[in-house]
């Protein structure tokens, strides 16, 4: 299973990933993208956040909210923290862009 990410430099990357990974995990894994996703995953630093170009995720928590609202730029209605959001098979092919 694959996600499409286009990093901050506009170039997209097709990564692998196993069900229940995290788009942040994956992205750190696969990709070289400098200063991302560095309180580890614990929705503590916005540096994951990501647009959601295709993919439907679980609602979000207070957590994640107050997060990019207090931490985050250019925040949009499709902005998702990525240790926020578990990758299942449904989510094959899915796209997003780092902010
Ligand atoms: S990795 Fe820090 S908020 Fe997601």
């Amino acid at each position: 299973m694959k996600i499409i990410v286009t990093d901050k430099g506009r170039y997209k990357h097709e990564i692998s990933f196993m069900e229940g990974d995290t788009v942040r995990d994956v992205i750190e894994d696969e990709m070289n993208e400098p200063d991302f996703g560095l309180c580890g995953g614990c929705c503590a630093c916005s540096t994951c956040h990501v647009y959601v170009i295709k993919g439907t995720y679980s609602t979000m928590r207070n957590s994640e909210k107050d997060t990019l609202e207090n931490l985050a730029d250019d925040i949009e209605d499709n902005s998702r923290l990525g240790c926020c959001l578990t990758l299942t098979s449904k989510n094959d092919g899915d796209e997003f862009i780092i902010v």
